[in-house]
């Protein structure tokens, strides 16, 4: 299913909000957060779009199972089409109260190579910026869109620092793992802070049930790290084995809507709809 005319898809309420998620290192969780958060938000009744702006691994595709489409975000950005042809209605599919559409990227060898060749482009990343600002425009004032949520490569991608520039909201996901505590560290303070003069959130997913036996538990490594990184926690996710077991083949909110990880992922669709 394309894009097709948005007139009927009157919007819940008048939130206008684009989101960025991102984080230091791979594997974080960004994909699964963005694409169940999303759903959710939908479900409630929202217009949303999801962008999959990983260009090296995108995984929105596979999330989805979506196989084919007749443009992807590449052919948006290398002006091949519009972005309203882009976007892939799956409101019908989800059962969704509001609009639900994705724009999937190109998981083909060839165009991850072509955008790996524009990934240091100036002149490509500066036009980038500037269709997402449009798109952004767009979305929000012609096509009732309440949500826009960036789900990114992970570190110093170009197109990463695009969607971080672009958002109202951005959203770190991080693990407990030493090696991404120190790079998140930097990647706030160095980026964040200093070059883009932005203020990210945390999520901390994938930490291990024994370091959360307690409420207790989850107020001191949220203070613990709060005071590190000097951000605000706006969740704490433990690592579910059914989670990982689910193997990213579909979207663990649909099917397992009472877990406690489907919960969580709850909390932080009403987060995004309450603001802090
Ligand atoms: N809270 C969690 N518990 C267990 N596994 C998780 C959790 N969150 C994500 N995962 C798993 O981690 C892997 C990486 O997630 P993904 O969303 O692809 O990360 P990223 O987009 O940051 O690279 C996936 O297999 C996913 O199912
Ligand atoms: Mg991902």
């Amino acid at each position: 299913m394309t894009y097709a005319s948005i007139s009927s898809w009157n919007p819940r309420s008048k939130i206008n909000k684009s989101i960025t998620v991102h984080s230091y290192k791979g594997g974080t969780g960004k994909s699964n957060l963005s694409a169940n958060a999303a759903l959710i938000l939908a479900k409630r009744g929202y217009n949303v779009v999801l962008f999959d702006f990983d260009f090296r691994a995108p995984s929105l595709n596979a999330l989805f199972q979506m196989n084919g489409t007749q443009y992807w975000i590449n052919d948006w950005l290398a002006q091949r089409c519009e972005l309203t042809e882009v976007l892939v209605d799956l409101s019908a599919q989800f059962h969704t109260k509001g609009r639900f559409q994705v724009g999937f990227t190109n998981p083909s060898g060839k165009a991850i190579n072509e955008m790996t060749i524009h990934s240091l482009d100036e002149e490509w990343q500066a036009r980038v910026l500037q269709l997402v600002l449009d798109g952004k425009d767009l979305l929000f004032e012609r096509h009732n869109v309440n949500f826009q949520i960036f789900d990114t490569s992970p570190g110093f991608a170009m197109s990463s620092i695009n969607a971080i520039l672009a958002a109202d909201e951005l959203i770190l996901v991080i693990k407990m793992d030493q090696l991404d505590i120190v790079g998140t560290q930097h990647l706030i303070r160095g980026v964040y802070n200093q070059t883009l003069g932005k203020k990210p959130e945390l999520i901390v997913n994938k930490v291990p049930c024994s370091m959360l036996q307690t409420p207790d538990d989850y107020k001191r490594l949220k203070i613990d790290l709060s005071k590190k990184l000097g951000v605000g926690i706006i969740e704490i996710i433990p690592c579910f084995c059914e989670v990982m077991e689910n193997m990213g083949q579909t979207l663990f909110v649909e099917k397992q809507p009472d877990h406690e990880f489907s919960k969580s992922i709850g909390q932080l669709a009403s987060y995004f709809e309450l603001g802090n």
